[in-house]
């Protein structure tokens, strides 16, 4: 398959990921089809995809033309072989599970054509093992996005043992005429690149606060208005190489050996899952949501995200 030839494609899974990813394709004019076992999922998915759109619309990302051919490119089906029907490129996203999606690879293997590229969202299980399912594994890779997938900017592109170089410039093309930043992942590891980043710096907090050093509230607080506050726009190694290496070298001799090298999740943690303290949906997690409005939070840090996309392309366009 050549990256020219991919006008139709399919999403596995039209919940949140497959949704937001789906309306992303058709953006940049992909002919779109939603598949989905629950027809209510199908439902639900477009009425996301509308959602995203009006709000993508009031904040001027894009025209309303542009938004309404968009959602035009976009149909649903619970029938996989009329998803799989003469599709190009297929992304799945059902839920996390690797049974469940080796079982629907071999089962998109047999109802495509031949030279179909088979792409899964994953967000840490192995492409590898993922791909064993099917007899032409080369065509399988990842590409893994963050949720919302319509506002951040990363995709991982990830290489499965037998991805073929084909496979990888594919997804890497489509990716960059998606929008989006594509990151190839050279190796298949647990996390990829951004959740090993994101969850080394996870353990380093739950250590500060289990050891009493700061609490949840500074742990966050310092990230935020810190090393956090550069993030958007200069990369740990970039900001090593802007503060001058020697230092970065010398204070990494004392500080690597300090910092946390847990294995287990800290107990404090597993008693917030024990008591169904699972965070904002249960209105606890390791903050108290419970006298929150919770729905006005998660619009503003939406809000939050699409302003902070809009400034990084203006930052960027300079
Ligand atoms: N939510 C995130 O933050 C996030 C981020 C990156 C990657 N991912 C990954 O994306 C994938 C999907 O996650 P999600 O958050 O969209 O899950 P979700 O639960 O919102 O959606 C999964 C959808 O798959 C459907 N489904 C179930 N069985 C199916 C089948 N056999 N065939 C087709 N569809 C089926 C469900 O009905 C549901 O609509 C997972 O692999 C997840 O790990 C999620």
């Amino acid at each position: 398959m050549r990256f020219e030839d991919v006008h139709n494609v399919t999403m596995i899974g039209a919940g949140t990921m497959g949704a937001g990813m789906g309306v992303c394709y058709a953006q940049a004019g992909y002919q779109v089809t939603l598949y989905d076992v629950v027809a209510d999922s199908l439902e639900q998915a477009l009425v996301r995809i509308d959602n995203s759109q009006r709000v993508f619309v009031e904040e001027g990302l894009i025209p309303e033309a542009e938004a309404q051919a968009a959602r035009a490119r976009i149909s649903t089906t619970s029938d996989l072989a009329r998803a799989l029907d003469g599709v190009q490129f297929v992304l799945e996203a059902a839920p996390e599970r690797i049974e469940l999606k080796q079982e629907l690879f071999r089962d998109m293997e047999a109802l495509c054509p031949a030279d179909t590229i088979l792409a899964t969202n994953t967000s840490g299980l192995s492409i590898t093992a993922i791909a064993s399912a099917c007899e032409h594994p080369e065509r399988v890779g990842g590409q893994h996005w963050a949720n919302p997938a319509e506002i951040v900017p990363l995709v991982e592109v990830i290489r499965g043992e037998q991805t073929s170089d084909n496979t990888i410039d594919v997804i890497y093309r489509i990716t960059e005429k998606l929008g989006k930043v594509p990151v190839v992942v050279q190796k298949d590891v647990p996390g990829f690149a951004s959740n090993r980043l994101q969850f080394a710096v996870l353990r380093e907090a739950l250590h500060l606060v289990n050891e009493g050093i700061v609490s949840a509230q500074d742990a966050d607080k310092t990230l935020k208005n810190g090393v956090g506050f550069r993030y958007p726009w200069l990369g740990p190694l970039e900001t090593a190489d802007l503060g001058g290496l020697t230092t970065f070298h010398s204070v990494a001799q004392y500080l690597l050996p300090a910092l946390s090298t847990m294995q287990k999740t800290p107990e404090f943690f597993d008693r917030l899952i024990e008591e169904g303290k699972l965070g904002i949906g249960s209105g606890e997690g390791f903050y108290d949501y419970t006298d929150c409005d919770r729905d006005e939070i998660l619009r503003k840090r939406d809000l939050y995200f699409i302003r902070q996309l809009k400034l990084l392309r203006e930052i960027q366009s300079l």
